[in-house]
This record gives C-alpha cells, structure tokens and sequence, in this order.
C-alpha cells in the first residue's frame, strides 16, 4: 500500500459566535473520515481556523467595545470546549487574522496580478456619511418602492416580497447611523475570473472525477457556463476602508474583501501548524501527491469550486495542486426543520455537553446518518436515543459484556479456540478481514450510514451465533469446557474487528476497548487479529443508554434562555451572519429591533402535565385573532396547572415555533425571575383582551 499525504480541513467559522450544531456536524464528519485515514496508515493533517475579518465582525466588535482582534480572540477562546467535549482532533486551530495568512494572501494576490488576472476599476455604491464608510446593500433599509412597508431591507421587501435595488427605496437609511446613504464612487479591485484561461482551466477542472460529487459538479459548471445569459462575473476582492482585513499591496486604504483571504486561511493553518510540526510547508504543498481536501456546507460551494481552485492555480507553484478535492454536505435539522440559530432554539451542542450527554452517542448518530451526497440530515430525538440504545449498547457492547463474563471466570481471561483447528481460526479471519475491507470501502467514500448499517449486521450476527450456542447452558457441563471458550473467544475476536471498525465514530469508548479490555498493545489498524492464547482484561462497562430525561433536558429552554450569537457556515452568504451579528452582541437593541417582537396577550384555556419531563407545562393559549396556540413552558417548579387555567399573559407570538420532543411549541410566555428561587409569570391588568398587543 502506497502511504497518502492529505491535507483536510472544514470550513472556517465566522469569529462572531459560538459553534453551532451546523459546524460540530461538519467536523465530527471530517474527523470521522481523518481519524479512519490514518488507521489506514495514511499521512493526515487536519487543520481550522477562525474566519476573522469583514465588516459584520467589525460592526459587532465596535458594538461590543471592543478592538475587532479581541473581539474574535474571545471567540476563538471558546471553541476548545466544543472541539474537545465531542473529540474533535484538529491538529491546528489558527486564524484568518494571523501573520502567516496576510503573508499568503498578499503573496496569492501578487501572483494573481503577475498572471494579468487583476484590474481595477471604478464602483459607484451606497456610503454612510457619518460612519464614513461604504454600506452593502444589507445596512440600508427604508420604504418598498412597490408596496410602501417600511424599514425594509436594501434588496427585498419581506412583506410583498419584491426585489430591487438599493436606490430604488423610497427614503433610504444606514442601519448603522441612520443617515441617508449617499452615492459615492472608489476603485475597486478585480479577479478576473472570466478570463478565458481561467474559464478553460475551471472546465476541466470540474470535469475530472472524484473531484467533486456529481451535482455539485454541475452545479458549478452551471455557474461557470452562465444560464439564461448571467455570464460568470468577475469578482470584486476589494474593500475600502474601514474594514477588518488584510491590506491590498501597493493599495493605500483598500483591504481584501474577507471572501479572498478565508480559503486563503487553511493554508495559514496549516503553514503555523508546519513550523511548530517541523513540516516543510512549501515542499508538501508542491508535492504532486498531496491531495487537498476540504470538507464544507452546500452554501458556499459557489466558492471553494470556481474561485479558490482557480486562485490555486494561477497562483503557481508551490499553490497549484492537481489533487484538490472538495466534499460537500448538507445541512441538519431537528424534526424536519432547519435549525434556527438566532434564537438559541435547536440543538445546541454546548447544552448537549453541559447535561452531561455522552458525545460519542451524538458521533454515532451523526455517522449513521451521514453519507456521500449532499442532501440534509435529521436530528429526531426519538431515533437518537432508539439508534444509540439498540445498537451501540444493545449489539456492540453487549457482546463483549456477555462474553468477559465467561472467559474471565472460566479461562482465567485468556482466549483460545480448542474446539477448532488453526485453519479454521485463519479463514474465519480472512472472512472478519473481508468484512473490515467492505466497511473500509464505505468509510473511504464517506457513505457513514452504510459503514454503521454493515458494521450493526455484523454485530448482529455475532450476537445471533453467540446465542445459537448458548453459551450459559455450555458452562453448566465441564465437557464443554473447549466449546465454551471458543465461543467466548470468537464473540470477543470480533468485538475487536467491530471495534476497530467503529473506531473512527468512537475514539474514547475504542482506546479504552482496545486498551484496557481487549490489552491490545499494538496501535489499532485495520485488520482482524488472532488472539490464540490472548490474556484479556477485565470488563468495564463502555457504554451507558440514552435515558429519555437527558433528551428532556436537552431540549428544554433553560430558564435564562438567551440569543444565542451563532456563526453560520451554512447561511447562504457572509451577509446572513452579518444580522445575528450585529444584533446579539449589542448591548443596546433599537426600537426597530424591540418591534420585531410581537408581543399579545393570551388566555391560558388548558394547562397540564408533560409525561416525561421535569420542568414542563404544555399550555394552550388563546390569542384572540391569532387563534389557539399550543406552548411548552418551562414553570412546571412554580404553577400548579389547575390555578393557570382562565389567567391572562403575555406570549411572543411571532417566535419560530420550535418541534419538540414532545410536540410543537408555538411561542413563549414571559415569565420573571431573579437569583432567589420563584418563577412569576407575568399577567396583565384587568380589562386586557386576548389577541391584544403588547407595546
Ligand atoms: O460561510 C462561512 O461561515 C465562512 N466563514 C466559511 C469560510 S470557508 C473558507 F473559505 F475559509
Ligand atoms: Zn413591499
């Protein structure tokens, strides 16, 4: 077997928030695929970064008080928890904002000027005087010209849904200031991506196999061909001052735009992580065998197919790589809805850690839904704890638990098989050693979900066996002594092969197996072992069920429920962030922002008891003109039901509804408390009707 060099890296996450349940799928993904690489006994180095500049970082950095570089220094503080709490083994965490990437992106860029792939040229846009900056069409908002809703966003109404450009509002203003935006002109920097040589070079590029997944190779060349005459532009790399990025050589006041130097960023890590490693940087780069693989989310495919293999190239040695690959997954959602990551409602892993589930469980629930394509997957609590109870604890560990028992106290924990020849013992192992290649195949192709399905009907047929024999009524006649401890022995030689293969998706519960119980000394590979005369240790307990008050706890809203500031890699551009952004770091929120609140008194017309959790009522809510509305609410410590039925509250009613584990809440009633015990719900003067708003 030839050794492969890669390099993997997964998208960088804005610096404007903590991880959310998007980014731990994204890196439990590659670190599944990474860790089963080098069990392969490949050459891997994994890497990640902070995505640390643009405007939104900027905006919210000054709105917090802070320099924009403490600013995404607090942040990158926080992601070691998240990173070590679900194993997540980057080899190197850096920063966009780093002296390695400006040193990379500025090089890149002269490269890129050097191929006449750069020009300059004059770009009139909206600018805030009192800010005394450059607006995208995101900080202005005013009247729609079709339908007259105020305070709409520069590029679409969200009330008649029609698109238009920025000078078209009708008394337009900065979100940022509130001035009236002015029309000002400034050179703008170019990459000339419809060059024709750039043009030629990305069709091949997308056309060669394993590069990308089929549709997402076409949907590039569908954005390289151009459709319904939307000729591919070329991309404006620049931003004016003030701005949070890297200076432009030889360009007074002009900065790349944050889009240029973040693929840039991978190769920043992995350049900081070189030097500390004692790697030479430039020498593996060039290396025509070092395969460059990217793990990312659909959204920014636009990116990392088009533009960074072309910046790639065009930049020259020691860039240019023929072995890039991109591998793109989808998105997940909770009960076949997108997570929300503005309102903290979701799966957050930090909550997940914080009740004490086990990370591996998540790991393998992922894995078992993950696999080679792009489409989305789906967190549903009820499966996850089904998947995890039946098949981790119910088929793999219990081999091993059922089986210790015997060889520990009848064999003195050694294995054997004196009930079969050598002969026998290889070609069961060459048949366990075809099994291993097969999962080793889906692994390869990250078809997760077929690896975890071949690895379970294994198990399943281990478990099948183990109890044809019956091994307990075996132990009752010392005659059967021999066919006893092959039994055992071979129920624990594949719980080894079943643990090797789960290895990658489970690398604390599968050091331990491999260490403490299966005394394993060897550093595991992929390959079934013979473990004649073998001393075990003893059995400890590997894994605990998912008990269904963890889910509860997972998904109640925790009592000081805030925004939860979250990055997205998975919002369709850097612009989506930018809102969230803005908005959650804020100390102060605009009156605008107190509007999107719609607050309406309700009449709770039920109130009772959830089966199952501790902290939960469901109510239901009459809102006058809004109708019923089902709510979960977390007082179940302070209100007796029966006392809350026929009271008048406070409800948000326009609050995303949120799937449940034990259904569909449709708002949250307000409720007050402070550091002493007590919840007080918060009611209304009399006379306040149903349905009536609160302002
Ligand atoms: O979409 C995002 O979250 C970007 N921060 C991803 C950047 S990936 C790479 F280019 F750095
Ligand atoms: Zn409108």
């Amino acid at each position: 077997m030839t050794q492969r060099r890669i390099f993997v890296t997964t998208a960088l996450p804005y610096a404007n928030g903590a991880f959310h349940i998007g980014h731990i799928m994204e890196y439990i993904q590659a670190d599944i695929w990474v860790r089963f690489q080098r069990m392969q006994g490949h050459e891997v180095h994994f890497v990640g970064a902070d995505d640390a500049h643009g405007a939104p970082i900027m905006i919210a950095a000054e709105k917090a008080g802070k320099t924009p570089q403490e600013f995404v220094a607090d942040i990158s503080a926080g992601r070691k928890q998240y990173l070590d709490g679900f194993h997540i083994q980057f080899d190197n965490w850096h920063s966009t904002e780093s002296p390695e990437n400006t040193e990379l992106s500025q090089d890149i860029y002269r490269r890129l000027t050097q191929a006449g792939l750069i020009y300059k040229k004059p770009v009139e846009q909206h600018f805030d005087p009192v800010k005394g900056m450059f607006l995208a069409d995101r900080y202005i908002k005013g009247e729609c010209p079709k339908c007259h809703a105020k305070d709409q966003y520069g590029d679409a109404c969200e009330v008649c849904s029609s698109v238009y450009a920025p000078t078209e509002l009708i008394n337009p203003y900065s979100t940022l200031s509130g001035a009236t935006p002015v029309l000002k002109t400034s050179d703008h920097y170019f990459f000339k991506l419809s060059d024709e040589k750039c043009i030629a070079y990305l069709r091949k590029w997308l056309d060669e196999p394993g590069r990308l997944q089929p549709q997402v190779a076409n949907k590039a060349r569908e954005w390289l061909e151009g459709k319904d005459d939307q000729k591919l532009g070329d991309w404006d790399i620049s931003r004016d001052a003030p701005y949070f990025g890297i200076p432009i050589p030889d360009a007074p006041g002009k900065y790349f735009y944050v889009w240029l130097d973040a693929p840039i960023g991978y190769l920043a890590s992995f350049k900081n992580y070189c030097a500390k490693a004692g790697i030479d940087f430039e020498k593996f780069l060039a290396d025509p065998q070092t395969e460059q693989i990217h793990f990312i989310g659909k959204d920014i495919i636009y990116f990392h197919t088009l533009f960074w293999p072309a910046m790639l190239e065009f930049a020259g040695k020691p860039y240019k790589t023929s072995k890039l690959y991109v591998y793109v997954h989808g998105f997940i959602q909770l009960g076949g809805e997108k997570m929300s990551k503005s309102r903290g409602t979701g799966l957050s892993p930090l909550r997940y850690l914080d009740v004490g589930m086990n990370s591996e469980w998540l790991r393998y629930y992922i894995a078992a839904k993950l696999n080679g394509s792009v489409e989305d997957i789906d967190f549903n609590p009820d499966d996850f704890m089904a998947r995890v109870n039946s098949d981790l604890v119910g088929k793999y560990v219990n081999i091993a638990s059922r089986a210790a028992g015997f060889i520990a106290k009848q064999f003195d924990g050694v294995l054997d098989f004196p009930d079969e020849a050598e002969s026998v013992t290889v070609e069961r192992l060459a048949r366990l050693q075809f099994e291993l290649d097969t999962i080793r195949d889906f692994y390869e192709r990250r078809e997760f979900g077929q690896a975890v399905r071949h690895i379970m009907g294994l198990a399943d047929r281990v478990n099948q066996s183990f109890d044809a024999a019956k091994p307990w009524v075996l132990a009752r006649d010392s005659s059967k002594a021999k066919e006893l401890h092959g039994v055992c022995s071979r129920a624990i030689e594949a719980f080894h092969a079943l643990t090797v293969s789960l290895a990658p998706i489970l690398p604390r519960t599968a050091s331990i197996a491999f260490r403490d119980f299966l005394k394993f000394e060897e550093k595991p590979i992929w390959k079934a072992h013979n473990f004649r005369q073998h001393r075990i240790g003893s059995y400890q307990h590997l894994s605990n069920r998912v008990e269904e008050k963890q889910l509860d706890a997972l998904f109640e809203i925790p009592k000081d429920t805030k925004p939860v500031t979250a990055s997205t890699p998975h919002a369709t551009s850097p612009s989506k962030t930018e809102a969230t952004a803005s908005v959650a770091s804020a100390t102060h929120i605009s009156i605008d922002d107190f509007a999107k609140v719609d607050l309406r008194i309700a009449k709770i017309t039920n109130a009772e008891h959830v089966e199952g959790a501790d902290k939960l009522l469901k109510l239901t809510l009459d809102v006058g003109v809004l109708g019923t509305r089902q709510v979960f609410a977390g007082i179940k410590s302070a209100y007796d039901p029966a006392t809350l039925i026929g009271k008048h509250t406070v409800v948000v009613a326009n609050l995303t509804p949120r799937k449940m584990k034990f259904g569909l809440s449709e708002g949250m009633i307000l409720a007050a408390s402070g550091d002493s015990p007590g919840l007080f719900l918060l009611s209304p003067d009399s006379g306040a009707q149903p349905g009536m708003k609160v302002k």
